[in-house]
């Protein structure tokens, strides 16, 4: 399998890295427009290679999309991140043009390629995508809940002060401070439903936690984060590369799935060799259905600022 990450950036780098380290893919090809700055962090990640035991080959080029042909799955990460203070929304204006441009890129070279997007904000780049390069739905998956989810499941743990192997959880919704929908009804640890073991106070909290994650971190960081991201990306990855048809939230071009349509928002999806396999709907509770409905709303707004 070949993957190609487009941007160098924090993010982009991580992705590569743990892409390389969990060994299923061929080759990595991450393009920068910055000159060296691709090809120094392909170098860098290399000389990992023997110390971390993997045969992936990372190559780095400067936006030079002939060097991408015939990728199987690529991950869109160029744009700017958010500083502390920003929301993912005020973004858009820079990075919607940056996103058509990458996409069309990719697939001038790539025409079977599964595209990945993770630039924020993420829910409408991936309809942009969608309106923009008019690809089968299946191909365009936005990368949100997979990392939500994952800050979820870390709240849950510290909560419930377990290992986090034992917790289970999902986040839907728009990949947005407001927009998440943290699952807290359907969590579990080991099975049991959370609520169980944690006041009702206790679990707004880990969601209100999980809602804010991505800025709590780019607060600190003083740029927005990309472990999580990048093992994330990297979990979709292996998923599509290994056909597993594995269940995560995506962001995903939903035609009357969860009573919505013309829209991409995060929803569970099974991803294997072909992106989404299916969209898996899941009985919500009625609190859950508004609170998707209220995301979709934002995600609205949002979409409605960009130019098609
Ligand atoms: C975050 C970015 C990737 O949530 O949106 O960290």
């Amino acid at each position: 399998m070949k993957v190609t990450v487009v941007g160098a950036g924090a993010v982009g780098a991580s992705c590569a890295e743990y892409i390389a380290i969990k060994n299923f893919a061929s080759e990595v090809v991450v393009l920068d427009i910055k000159e060296g700055f691709a090809e120094g962090k392909a170098m860098d990640l290399m000389q990992t290679a023997s110390l971390n035991g993997f045969d992936t080959k990372i190559t780095g080029v400067t936006n030079d999309y002939s060097k991408t042909a015939g990728s199987d799955v690529a991950i869109i990460t160029s744009g700017i991140p958010r500083k502390p203070g920003m929301t993912r929304e005020e973004l858009i204006g820079i990075n919607a043009g940056i996103v058509k441009t990458v996409s069309s890129n990719l697939l001038e070279h790539s025409p079977n390629v599964i595209l990945i997007v993770v630039s924020n904000p993420m829910d409408t780049m991936t309809y942009l995508v969608h309106k923009t390069t008019g690809l089968p739905k299946n191909r365009i998956i936005g990368m949100g809940g997979a990392l939500d989810s994952a800050r979820f499941k870390y709240r849950l743990a510290e909560a419930l002060e377990a290992p986090i192997s034992d917790v289970d959880g999902m986040v839907i919704g728009g990949h947005s401070d407001t927009g998440m929908v943290p699952l807290t009804a359907h969590a579990t640890r080991n099975s049991i439903k959370v609520s169980e073991f944690l006041s009702e106070e206790r679990l707004a909290q880990v969601s209100e936690d999980t809602k804010v994650g991505g800025a709590t971190l780019t607060k600190l960081l003083g740029t927005s984060a990309w472990y999580a991201p990048g093992a994330a990306v990297s979990s979709m990855v292996q998923a599509i590369a290994c056909d597993q048809k594995k269940m995560f939230p995506c962001s995903a071009f939903l035609e009357g799935e969860y009573g919505l349509n013309d829209i991409c928002i995060g929803v569970p999806v099974l991803l294997g060799k072909n992106g989404i396999e299916k969209i898996v709907k899941i009985d919500l509770a009625e609190a859950e259905k508004a609170k998707m409905k209220e995301s979709a709303e934002g995600v609205r707004k949002t979409n409605s600022l960009l130019t098609l």
